[in-house]
């Protein structure tokens, strides 16, 4: 059962996904994501003919809410055409762990199935750039 919270932002992330531009893998994503301010932001992938070039949607989404000013990141939610879940990938776990570390994550299917985690559930031992000299 979903709040309306989390049903209106699958849906942005569906809309999201309409606009993703993926002529080499041809596997459109999409993703939005909430802030405190109860702000809604939008991502989709963006591939590159260099493909180490490409962007994830959920980093889309997120850089897109920080480009506004904003940093709470209180929902994340994705969205692909894929059986059972899309999950994020290793590099947007790492990117999550350090701009979302508290949101509630919404892995969603367009047909309808959602499974939630947190990044945490996702990324046990992440990297910290905590230096030694830092730390004082
Ligand atoms: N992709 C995402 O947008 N998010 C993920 O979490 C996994 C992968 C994209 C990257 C690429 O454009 C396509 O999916 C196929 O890997």
């Amino acid at each position: 059962m979903l709040s309306p919270i989390e049903e209106e932002l699958i849906q942005a992330a569906k809309q999201a996904r309409t606009c993703a531009y993926v002529p080499y893998s041809n596997f459109p994503v999409g993703s939005a994501v909430r802030t405190g301010s109860g702000a809604i932001f939008h991502g989709c992938n963006i591939e590159n003919g260099s493909y180490g070039l490409t962007m994830c949607a959920e980093r889309v989404a997120l850089c897109s809410a920080l480009a506004s000013g904003e940093r709470a990141i209180t929902h994340v939610a994705l969205v692909a055409d894929v059986i059972e879940m899309i999950s994020p990938c290793g590099a947007c776990r790492q990117v999550l762990w350090e701009l979302a570390p508290g949101a509630q994550l919404l892995m969603a299917t367009v047909d309808g199935a959602v499974q939630r985690a947190t990044i945490r559930d996702l990324l046990p031992f992440a990297f910290k750039l905590h230096r030694r000299d830092n730390d004082q």
